[in-house]
């Protein structure tokens, strides 16, 4: 079973670091789609769904902001930032998920979908 990082601190936050709408301070990389096969690069700063989206692979998502759990995907490799609202119970944290929507990759990631 793979370890994977989820980094939620509200004092580390990846705005709180140097990001910002226009590309944050993480490092790009490869993004791989393991439901569909698909993959991808992602630049600094982009979200789960963006990368997920220019790789050809749909997330459903609604609030866009951390709140409702519909965006919510299992990560199977790397780490992301991530600044959800509460959307996300622990349990399902503790087992590798987060909410896209919120997420930026910290370089190379996988997610299940
Ligand atoms: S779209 Fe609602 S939590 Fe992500």
């Amino acid at each position: 079973m793979k370890r994977v990082l989820v980094k939620k601190s509200a004092s580390t936050t990846w705005r709180q670091r140097g990001g910002n709408l226009a590309g944050g301070k993480q490092p790009g990389g490869e993004v791989r789609f393991t439901l569909s096969g698909k993959r991808g690069r992602h630049p600094p700063g982009e979200t789960l769904p963006e990368a997920a989206l220019n790789a050809g692979v749909w997330i459903d998502s609604s609030c866009q902001q951390g709140v409702c759990g519909s965006c919510r995907v299992r990560l199977t490799g790397g780490a992301v930032d991530t600044e959800d609202a509460g959307g996300l119970a622990e349990d399902a944290r503790a087992a590798g998920y987060v909410l896209a929507c919120c997420s930026r990759p910290r370089g190379a990631v996988s997610a299940e979908a």
